[in-house]
């Protein structure tokens, strides 16, 4: 399987050496920032309403060097947050008022979080600079890894990719079961881990400049960031980990593997988007597109101290199944295509490593995670009403049911408490699509027509792949796929509510990859 997949040819292989090529596993030198009790990325432990202010500043990434950076910058009991991994219990209210300190229109979005429309951060919530945007809603959700980044109306991927973007932590009784009986504690041995692609100058400046062609496929960075360090490592000891990882790039999608030597290593998944699964899964790889978040024990006891483990993407074809109009290689034709029109020197598919686990001596601890991590009712779909959604490309734009869009379109309308069914599908000459809802969680009930790299690893019934258990907000929709999908769009809020559901590869959301549609009251 490590083989397998798509293999670039010498006229579209990246350009290396460069600095920070992530191919280059010796550059793999940078200690991964680890999240602390405050600061960049600090945790910050929600205990009471917040003043965060989004604003521009600079950020030391490649080798210390200071780059432009956009910056959530919060203050709670006399420590200063810069884009603060929010952690809040289950069922708790959350207050904060957003300061737009930028020079242009923003508003934040909680993603995967239950929330009535209006605190939802939809892009009509935009507010212009100077403005200010009150949040106050209760946390509805399970516990479970979930995280907030900039909504602004056709600027979301600038803001994301500039740094506006961390965690939102939700707590319950079953992650804090998962911690004691594994002995994690957030921070040393349960990472969250973001990962995200970017481009720098030779200033170590990030760049952001899509040409139309990125514009319109999604725009790639050829530097890997771990916790914003580039080509990072890690030091373990021979024991169990948990790592958080979030996509949080525009348009990368990963084929996540820890692999030692040239050997993938097991890992268990056991938590997808909205919060641990009824049991862990053991895997030896899974894809993680934007906006998406892989919950994952690893035991680095597979290797010995002095041995390296690396958390990398595998090679895979971002074209397989792509309609070829019955020509045989034109996939691939699309495939390099796409490589040479891309300013990335790794383009999407090229094998690469995010992470390295440097293992040292230490205490062997090993432990079972409990055999029942959560309960995960499945969405009663009896009566469930069905709902066809096509992804479709035309004049260089993604469409979803044929429409771009437009603010005060409402696409179609769902009635509280209906259950449906979304039969979402990517025909023809596509590409892969994240595609996220806003506002309620789902369940994958079947993947239809996977290409072959995707259907090797559906070993969970119906077509199902390990990151499509559990409570979902985002799923991976391959090119030539139809995945079925059940909501339940049960609310206690009052009157109808207007969300979004959109594409999160962030260059096709701001192109207008996006609809509304309307639950009634
Ligand atoms: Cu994380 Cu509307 O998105
Ligand atoms: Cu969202
Ligand atoms: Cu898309």
């Amino acid at each position: 399987m490590y083989f397998r997949g798509y293999r670039f040819n010498a006229a579209t292989a990246p350009v290396s050496p460069y600095p920070f090529d992530p191919i280059r596993e010796e550059n793999f030198q940078q200690k991964l920032f680890i999240p602390g009790g405050s600061g960049p990325l600090g945790v910050l432990d929600v205990g009471g309403p917040l003043q965060i202010s989004a604003s521009a500043a600079s950020f030391p990434i490649l080798g210390g060097q200071a780059s432009p950076f956009l910056l959530y910058q919060t203050e709670q009991a006399g420590k200063a947050y810069q884009n603060p991994i929010l952690r809040i219990e289950s069922g708790a209210r959350f207050q904060a008022t957003l300061h737009n300190a930028l020079q242009e229109p923003t508003i934040i979005h909680w993603h995967g979080l239950h929330t009535p429309a209006a605190m939802d951060g939809h892009p009509a919530s935009t507010i212009g600079p100077c403005g200010r945007f009150d949040y106050d809603f209760t946390v509805r959700n399970r516990g479970g890894t979930y995280w907030y980044h900039t909504h602004a109306h056709e600027l979301t991927a600038k803001q994301a990719y500039g740094g506006l973007a961390s965690f939102f932590l939700v707590e319950d009784e079953d992650q804090r079961r998962l911690g004691k009986a594994l002995d994690l504690r957030l921070g040393e041995t349960d990472v969250p881990l973001v990962i995200q692609d970017k481009q720098f100058d030779t200033t170590g400046k990030m760049l952001y400049r899509p040409n139309a062609h990125e514009s319109m496929m999604g725009w790639l960075g050829d530097i890997i960031l771990a916790n914003l360090t580039p080509n990072a490592y890690l030091t373990v000891t021979p024991r169990i980990y948990r790592f958080r990882l979030l996509n949080g790039s525009n348009s990368r999608i990963y084929r996540l593997a820890f692999v030692k030597g040239k050997t993938p290593l097991n890992f268990s998944v056991i938590g997808t988007d909205g919060g641990l699964l009824d049991q862990p899964h053991t895997v030896a790889e899974a894809y993680l597109s934007p906006g998406e978040r892989l919950d994952v024990l690893f035991d680095a006891g597979q290797a010995q101290p002095g041995e390296a483990v690396f958390l990398k993407s595998l090679a895979f074809d971002p074209m397989e199944n792509e309609d070829t109009g019955g020509m045989p290689g034109m996939g691939r034709t699309m495939g390099q295509m796409m490589a040479n029109m891309s300013s990335s020197r790794l383009p999407l598919g090229a094998e690469f490593s995010v992470l390295k686990l440097s293992v040292t001596e230490g205490e062997r601890f090993v432990a079972t995670p409990p055999a029942k991590l959560s309960e995960i009712r499945p969405i009663r779909t009896g009566g469930a009403s069905d709902r066809k959604i096509e992804l479709s490309m035309e004049r260089m734009r993604f469409l979803i049911n044929g429409r771009t869009f437009r603010m005060d379109e409402i696409s179609f309308e769902v009635k509280r408490g209906a259950v449906e069914i979304w039969s979402i599908s990517n025909p023809g000459r596509g590409m892969p699509h994240p595609m996220h809802i806003h506002g309620f969680s789902f369940q994958v009930v079947e993947r239809l027509n996977s290409p072959p790299q995707v259907s090797a690893g559906a070993r969970f019934g119906r077509g199902r792949t390990v990151s499509d258990l559990g409570w979902k907000d985002t799923l991976l929709v391959w090119p030539g796929e139809t995945v079925k999908i059940a909501v339940d769009f049960t609310h206690d809020f009052p009157g109808s509510q207007t969300y979004v559901f959109h594409c999160h590869n962030l260059e096709h959301e701001d192109a207008g990859m996006m609809i509304n549609f309307r639950v009634n009251g």
